[in-house]
């Protein structure tokens, strides 16, 4: 209970509420409220007021939500007509990706779509995080792509949920960038792995394939199966960093490999409302490339980083938690606006959004014209 309260008061940021927020109004539901956290805190935790209902306490609210995220069942999305094939991708570490993979395959799941999630990552974190067993010599994406096992055989159902489906990722998975080099059609493996008769026979609405941070042969190999790539973006100072080279990949594996490839989404991620920075960010990633950011972004939440530790999905962890709903209202979004084409001529920008510290300013600037130099 009193780690509930504490997320209520540390999360930050939200897709619906601005930092400018009047103190006295909740940011959980935009209604004004009286009470302060050491009140809410006091004693047992709450005194109920005479015409109070149980969502009018930080906790009965959290209660509704929680019921509301695990039964959505009211707002159903639609299958789509064909398996959607996407790629999460940010060669950066740490930007959210296997975060989103997992929670936007969780949402769908949740909305009776099926998700087969590739974890593609020799972590194995989205494995984890789905529950699903990843020690060596578990059948895994690894002896999939060395054409040693068909895709059905490492296929596992997530703990979470009958509609959430995984290919875990081994650490064998580490020696597959080098062992796939002699291979023939070393960048084709997943694609031929990802046997269409086989999605459809399982029912497979949707797959996501989670990447490593790089741009390696493994990523390549994502990039060749789908024709849709999900690039998280944090709001975060060097959010730009990199995204000219990870486009300019996607270009040269479109012109090449897969002529349908195109960025299809983006997702703004580690939201936090209360610096500008992180508000300038998201102005400068909506302006570059429109449509295809997301409405719905993630914010920074406690609840989000602890679910891995778990075995879980923040919405199986704390469905009341606003990482939770956020990422509910992130894969309605996604699963209910169908594939969006970016706008090829679209270029990212010349710099990052301004940083209160010059220096780190300059640094990034740098590291950005580097980006734009190994583009040419
Ligand atoms: N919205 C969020 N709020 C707080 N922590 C987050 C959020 N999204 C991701 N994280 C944490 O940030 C770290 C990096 O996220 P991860 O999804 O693993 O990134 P990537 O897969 O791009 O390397 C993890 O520890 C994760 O728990
Ligand atoms: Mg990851």
């Amino acid at each position: 209970m009193a780690r509930q309260i504490d997320e209520d008061i540390t999360d930050v940021g939200s897709t619906d509420v601005s930092r400018e927020t009047p103190a006295d109004v909740s940011r959980e539901t935009g209604q004004s409220v009286s009470q302060t956290p050491a009140e809410v805190t006091q004693g047992a935790g709450l005194v109920l007021r005479p015409d109070s209902t149980e969502e009018d306490t930080p906790i009965g609210a959290a209660a509704a939500r929680a019921t509301r995220v695990q039964h959505p069942g009211g707002e159903s999305l639609p299958r789509p007509d064909h398996c959607r094939i996407i790629t999460v991708a940010n060669q950066k570490g740490g930007v959210g990706k296997t975060t989103s993979t997992v929670n936007l395959a969780a949402a769908l799941a949740l909305h009776n779509i099926t998700v087969l999630v590739v974890d593609l990552d020799p972590q194995g974190n989205a494995s984890t995080a789905l529950g699903v067993p990843h020690h060596s010599g578990t059948p895994s994406i690894y002896e999939v792509l060395l054409g040693e096992m068909p895709l059905r055989a490492a296929i596992q159902t997530s703990t979470h949920s009958e509609n959430l489906l995984c290919v875990p990722a081994t650490i064998d998975l580490a020696g597959a960038e080098i062992e796939l080099v002699s291979l023939v059609a070393r960048e084709g493996r997943l694609k031929r792995a990802l046997d269409a008769k086989v999605l459809e026979e399982l029912g497979v609405d949707f797959v996501l394939i989670d990447c490593p941070p790089s741009l390696g042969l493994l990523t390549v190999n994502a990039l060749v199966a789908a024709p849709e790539v999900l690039i998280p973006i944090q709001c975060e100072y060097y959010a730009l960093e990199g995204l000219g080279q990870l486009l300019s990949n996607i270009e040269l594996v479109q012109a090449h490999l897969n002529p349908e490839l195109h960025v299809s989404t983006i997702l703004l991620t580690m939201y936090d409302g209360r610096t500008r920075l992180a508000d300038q960010v998201v102005e400068e990633v909506r302006n570059h490339f429109g449509d295809v950011v997301l409405q719905t972004m993630i914010p920074r939440s406690v609840k989000v980083s602890e679910a891995p530790g778990y075995g879980q999905t923040v919405l199986s962890y704390d469905p009341g938690s606003r990482g939770a709903m956020s990422y509910l209202d992130a894969g309605r979004e996604f699963g209910a606006r169908g594939d969006i084409t970016l706008n090829p001529s679209v270029s990212v920008p010349d710099e990052v959004p301004a940083s209160p510290s010059s220096s780190s300013q300059e640094r990034s600037r740098e590291g950005f014209a580097n980006d734009q130099g190994e583009r040419r």
